[in-house]
């Protein structure tokens, strides 16, 4: 209890002292201020104290506001700050030395620093620039199992002249790399980039930064650069291995993790089931790799599954892809389609068949005429197709015969 008491007391007989010596104080700004580019989208702020500062028993701190490219204010004690922004309309900043009390604040003048924007009229730089990353399994296990490719895709500038090639290169952490497979337009103009594989560690929370710059002979190309939050732009693989299983009423639904290097439990998943013979959908929300869903036993069913990673783990990005659809049911749907196709054609077939035999025994009519001459015209045709195909349902395919407009006369045919 004492030495407690002791250390309150020594604590407050400390306070009472700075604040007696602060009132004196008068807080001068830091000296020597600089801005400079370390890396894409990356700046060091330095500045040194001020060496006429009276520093007895004066903690200082730092207030930095960045002005531009966007408006942002933060507090350090240190003589150094990295920043993350944008850099191709410039930086600009400000440092100020602060003393911060519980009951008072005290600061110093501003000092402020900038970078130049880079050179180029803005319509040569790139527009639209969007990325997308993706996990795919690693060929080098040795390393980790899984690898992060990225792609991107931009539009050329619109007072980009012809013959302007762009160049785009990523920074993640502190490893710079330049696009080696790029796609190209009907100029020859670099309009998309892939990496197969790239150092991004989707569980880590830095932002990516791509920056995009280019040459001409006839301009000179404005960078352009931009951060993308990777949750924002992960494009999350489908559950693996979905399978479904029919008992009685009971379909019962399993799926593994997508590919990622997130494990097991940081997914939420959605489950899809179409009932392709009413229409219906059923959608199910689920933090499990588990449904069970009751079904009647007529009707065929399309199932599909999609992953998001969840919050514990991460900001929720978007839902990722759709697995493939897996049917199941009592008919199957390319049954359905293959006997859409067939019983047409069949009918078709018996059709020009009956044609035919009745031309035939038109022939045979006038190599042998009994009765008035035939006359073929599709009336006839008509006549004795409908007249045949009764005779083909009642199975009397022994006996065919013809019927003739004129005085319906029947004529027995025995080629059957
Ligand atoms: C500030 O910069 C000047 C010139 O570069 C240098 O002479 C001086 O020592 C620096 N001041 C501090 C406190 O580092
Ligand atoms: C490019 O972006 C602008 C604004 O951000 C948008 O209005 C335009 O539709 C986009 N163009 C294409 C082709 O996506
Ligand atoms: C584009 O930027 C990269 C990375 O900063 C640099 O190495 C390269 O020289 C630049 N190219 C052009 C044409 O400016
Ligand atoms: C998916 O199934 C294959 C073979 O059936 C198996 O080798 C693989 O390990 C399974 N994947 C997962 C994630 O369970």
């Amino acid at each position: 209890m004492l030495p407690k008491l002791l250390i309150l007391v020594g604590a407050w007989a400390t306070l009472q002292a700075d604040i007696l010596s602060d009132k004196k104080v008068l807080l001068l700004p830091p000296v020597n201020f600089t801005i400079k580019a370390t890396g894409l989208a990356q700046v060091l702020l330095r500045w040194h104290p001020n060496p006429d500062q009276e520093q007895r028993n004066v903690d200082l701190q730092y207030q930095v506001k960045i002005n531009a490219p966007q408006e942002d204010e933060y507090d350090t004690k240190s003589t150094e700050s990295k920043y993350v922004a944008p850099l191709h309309d410039g930086f600009a900043a400000s440092v100020r030395s602060i003393l911060c009390r519980s009951h008072y604040f005290l600061a110093s003048n501003w000092v402020s620093a900038e970078l130049k924007a880079s050179t180029g009229s803005s319509g040569t730089s790139v527009m639209n620039l969007s990325c997308i990353t993706n996990t795919v399994l690693s060929s080098h296990t040795h390393l980790s199992p899984y690898q992060v490719s990225l792609r991107c895709t931009w539009l050329v500038g619109k007072d980009a002249p012809e013959d302007t090639q762009y160049f785009l290169y990523y920074r993640f952490g502190a490893w710079t790399e330049g696009c080696h497979e790029y796609s190209r337009d009907a100029l020859n103009r670099n309009t998309a980039c892939w990496f197969p594989r790239t150092i991004i560690n989707s569980k880590r929370f830095e932002q990516l930064a791509v920056h995009v710059n280019g040459s001409s002979k006839h301009a000179e190309i404005k960078p352009f650069e931009q951060l993308f939050t990777l949750h924002a732009i992960e494009q999350v693989n489908p559950p693996m291995n979905v399978t479904v299983k029919i008992e009685e009423t009971s379909l019962y639904i399993q799926w593994e993790k997508p590919i990622s290097a997130f494990p097991f439990d940081c997914f939420n998943y959605e489950l899809k089931i179409y009932n392709t013979k009413n229409g219906y959908f059923q959608m199910e929300k689920l933090a499990t790799n588990k449904f069970i869903s009751k079904i009647d036993d007529v009707s065929t069913y399309s199932i599909q599954v999609r992953a998001v990673v969840s919050s514990p783990c991460r900001v929720s990005g978007s839902w990722g892809q759709w697995s493939q659809p897996i049917y199941v049911g009592k008919e199957k749907k390319p049954l359905a389609e293959w006997h859409l196709i067939v019983f047409p054609a069949t009918a078709c077939f018996v059709l020009l068949i009956f044609s035919f035999i009745c031309r035939v025994c038109h022939i045979w009519i006038k190599l042998f005429p009994p009765v008035p001459a035939p006359k073929s015209n599709i009336k006839d045709l008509l006549v004795v197709t409908d007249y045949e195909k009764a005779a083909w349902n009642e199975t009397r395919t022994e006996v065919v015969s013809c019927v003739e407009e004129a005085g319906f006369e029947v004529i027995e045919n025995s080629m059957f």
